[in-house]
C-alpha cells in the first residue's frame, strides 16, 4: 500500500496583501526592551536556544509479530505490519542501524492457541520467545522489551484471569510472574508489565532475582489509563474481536492524576527501574507531574490510536504527517519524558539521522 505521508498541503486561503507600505510607515515604533522574536529570527538562533531535542536514542520501537511468512499490514495502522520471525530480525538490524536502542515485541497469537487462562503466555516456545531468541542470536546489540499481560493469549481478551465476570488480582499476578520468567529465560532485557494488577512489579522483581535474573530490567506501565486510543493495537494483536467488556476495573480512570502519583510511588518501591505513562499526548500532565515528583527514568507510550490519527489525517492531506510526527515527539521531551515508545520510531530516526 502506498502511504501518503508528509504531502505538502495546497494553500486554501489566499493572503490578501494589505496596503502595507503606507501603514508600515505610519506605525509608531514600540518602546520594547525585550523582543522575544530576536531569538527566533534565524535558524541558527533557534537552534542555539532550543530547550529540548529529540534523538534516535529516545525511541523505543514497538513491533507486531506473526507466525506466518513475510509481512501482514495492520489495516487500522497505515504503514505498520505484523512481522514474521525473519522480518523481525531484519527490523532489529534496522533499529541498530538507526541507533534506536530498544524494540518492543507484541505477538498476534493464533486464535486456536488462545484460551480462558492465556496458557500460551507460559509456553517457552511461543511466538514472542522465538522472536527474542532469533533476535538475540543475530542482533545482540539491540535491547528487547516485552509486555507482561495475558491479553494476546486469552479467549476473552483481558489482561488477567477472569472468573464470573471479575478479573482476579493475586491469581493473575502468579501467572504474570511465570510469564516474566519465561521471557527472561528466552533473553528479554526489559520486562514491561502492562496489566495494571496490584503488586505485580514487586512479585516479578522477587521472582527474577530468585532465579538469577538480577540484571533484567523492569519498565512498569505505571499510569496506564482505560483508553479508547488502544483500538488499533487490539486489531493488531487480534484482541479487539475477543475482548468482552472493557478494562476499567484495572486500567486507570481518565479523570485521575493524583492516583498516577500513588501508582508511581508503589512501582518504584516495588523495584521498577523505569516507569511509563500511557497513552501519550492526552496525558502529558500526568507525565510531567510524575517526572517532577520522582525524577525516575520516565517514558511515554504514544499509542496506536495516536499514531493512526496522525496517519489518517496525513493520508487525507489534512495535515503534514512528517511535521506532526516530529512535533508530537518533541512534546514528550518537553513534558519530561526520557524516551517514547512510538510506531513512528524508524521514520523519526531516519529523519533525525539525516539531519545530523
Ligand atoms: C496490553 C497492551 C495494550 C497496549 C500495550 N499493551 C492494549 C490494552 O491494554 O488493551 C496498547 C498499545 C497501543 O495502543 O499502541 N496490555
Amino acid at each position: 500500500m502506498a502511504i501518503k505521508f508528509g504531502r505538502p498541503l495546497e494553500p486554501k486561503v489566499r493572503v490578501v496583501p494589505v496596503k502595507s507600505e503606507a501603514r508600515a510607515k505610519e506605525a509608531p515604533a514600540l518602546d520594547l526592551t525585550t523582543r522575544p522574536r530576536r531569538n527566533r529570527r534565524t535558524d541558527w538562533a533557534r537552534r542555539l536556544v532550543r530547550e529540548h531535542v529529540l534523538t534516535p536514542d529516545d525511541l523505543i520501537w514497538p513491533v507486531f509479530l506473526t507466525d506466518g511468512a513475510g509481512k501482514v499490514p495492520v489495516e487500522s495502522m497505515p504503514g505498520v505490519e505484523r512481522l514474521s520471525l525473519d522480518e523481525v530480525v531484519r527490523a532489529a538490524e534496522r533499529a541498530v542501524h538507526l541507533s534506536i536502542p530498544v524494540i518492543a515485541l507484541f505477538p498476534y497469537t493464533d486464535p486456536a492457541l488462545r484460551d480462558a487462562d492465556g496458557s500460551e503466555a507460559l509456553n517457552a516456545e511461543n511466538l514472542v520467545c522465538r522472536a527474542i531468541r532469533a533476535i538475540k542470536a543475530r542482533v545482540p546489540d539491540v535491547g528487547i522489551l516485552c509486555d507482561v499481560a495475558l491479553d494476546p493469549y486469552t479467549s476473552h481478551g483481558h489482561d488477567g484471569l477472569l472468573r464470573d465476570g471479575v478479573i482476579l488480582n493475586d491469581e493473575t499476578v502468579a501467572v504474570l510472574v511465570e510469564q516474566a520468567l519465561v521471557q527472561a529465560e528466552a533473553g528479554c532485557d526489559i520486562i514491561a508489565p502492562s496489566d495494571m494488577m496490584d503488586g505485580r512489579v514487586g512479585a516479578i522483581r522477587t521472582a527474577l532475582d530468585a532465579n538469577g535474573y538480577t540484571d533484567v530490567q523492569i519498565m512498569a506501565y505505571t499510569a496506564k489509563y482505560a483508553s479508547a486510543f488502544y483500538g488499533p493495537f487490539r486489531d493488531a494483536v487480534g484482541s479487539s474481536v475477543t475482548l468482552t467488556g472493557d478494562k476499567r476495573t484495572y486500567q486507570m480512570d481518565p479523570g485521575n492524576c493524583d492516583e498516577a502519583l500513588r501508582e508511581a510511588e508503589l512501582d518504584i518501591a516495588e523495584g521498577a527501574d523505569m516507569i511509563m505513562v500511557k497513552p501519550g499526548l492526552p496525558y502529558l500532565d500526568v507525565l510531567s507531574r510524575i517526572k517532577d515528583e520522582f525524577g525516575m527514568p520516565t517514558f511515554a507510550y504514544q499509542v496506536s490510536g495516536e499514531y493512526s490519527m496522525i496517519m489518517a489525517a496525513a493520508q487525507n492531506g489534512w495535515l503534514d504527517g512528517e511535521k506532526a510526527m516530529m512535533e508530537s515527539l518533541i512534546a514528550f521531551k518537553r513534558a519530561g519524558a526520557d524516551g517514547v515508545l512510538t510506531y513512528f520510531a524508524p521514520r523519526a530516526a531516519e529523519k533525525l539521522n539525516k539531519q545530523s
